[in-house]
């Protein structure tokens, strides 16, 4: 996890005027966020505050339809299981949500308006490249059309890959989401496809396989070439059992909490916290 100096927020110097973040989740009890963004927030000096609501899902219109009138709140981080709920609940979909039919950050606007945005993809993109990964001209196989999924292909497509090809357990959902690319991105080397292809620059798991030991490893690490740059997007455990085979078998890895801190700045652009 990347960390921000100081560590700690005077809660004391909180005042009425203090912008007011929410993360949204059901159960709330495991999110991480709000601490890392308060130490973003301070390291930064920005009078802000984000806070976690547990809320569940029956309850989330009613909850949303109140933030209209919060007058110190910014915005919201959207977390599971609301992702996809929150994308009909704005007012607006930035492109971003709107590819990837999910929502991970709201900004309200001093009027009330809501605007749904996901920074899933760009901040998965960010966060190659800050470790040095190019994406532009590169041969990519994005495994997973969930909500992430589809965020992270729309993004390495319009980062200017050469190839995605999309590996999906349900291969309809796979189908579709490549149909959406090739429809939608400048990029006409797109396929659904049933394994990563051997010439694969990146290979990137976008599913949720990982979190469970016991889950089956999402990619064999055997299909792909030395060269391949393996990527996750699940973040706990911070080495997932494919960044552990992959490495194994002297590969290139890249952690899934990698993707995070590019979502912060992201985020606090878009909530217009940080210009
Ligand atoms: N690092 C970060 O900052 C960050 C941020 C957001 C999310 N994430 C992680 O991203 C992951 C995906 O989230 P999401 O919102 O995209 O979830 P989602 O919309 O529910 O999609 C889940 C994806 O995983 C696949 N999948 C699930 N179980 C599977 C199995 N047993 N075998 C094969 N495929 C399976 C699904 O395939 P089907 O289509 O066949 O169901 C689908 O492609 C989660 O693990 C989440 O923790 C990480």
């Amino acid at each position: 996890m990347t960390s921000y100096e100081p560590a700690h927020r005077d809660f004391l110097a909180v005042t009425g005027d203090t912008l007011i973040c929410v993360q949204v989740a059901h159960p709330a009890g495991q999110v991480r966020a709000p601490g890392e963004a308060n130490r973003f927030l301070q390291s930064r000096s920005i009078d802000a505050l984000m806070i976690a609501a547990d809320v569940t899902p029956a309850d989330l219109p009613g909850f949303v339809a109140g933030l209209r009138g919060w007058g110190n709140l910014c915005g919201l981080s959207v977390t599971m299981p609301h992702k996809v709920a929150m994308a009909r609940l704005v007012d607006e979909l930035a492109p971003t949500a709107a590819d990837a039919g999910t929502v991970n950050v709201v900004r309200r606007d001093p009027d009330g308006r809501l605007t749904g945005a996901t920074f899933d993809g760009t901040g998965y993109v960010a966060g190659l490249r800050a470790q040095g990964h190019e994406v532009a001209d590169r041969r990519v196989t994005v495994v997973g059309a969930g909500g992430v999924g589809r965020a992270v292909a729309f993004a390495l497509a319009r980062g200017g890959a050469a190839r995605v090809n999309v590996v999906n357990r349900t291969r309809a959902r796979g189908e579709e989401l490549a149909a959406d690319l090739a429809d939608r991105t400048a990029l006409a080397d797109v396929h659904s496809v049933e394994v990563p292809a051997p010439d694969d620059d990146i290979v990137v798991n976008a599913t949720s396989l990982g979190m469970d030991p016991s889950d089956p490893l999402p990619v064999d690490v055997g299909l792909l070439s030395p060269q391949t740059l393996v990527g996750e997007v699940v973040a706990n455990p911070d080495v997932t059992p494919l960044l552990a085979a992959a490495e194994a078998r002297g590969l290139a890895v890249h952690k899934g909490i990698q993707m995070m801190a590019p979502q912060f700045l992201e985020g606090a652009r878009f909530m217009r916290l940080i210009p």
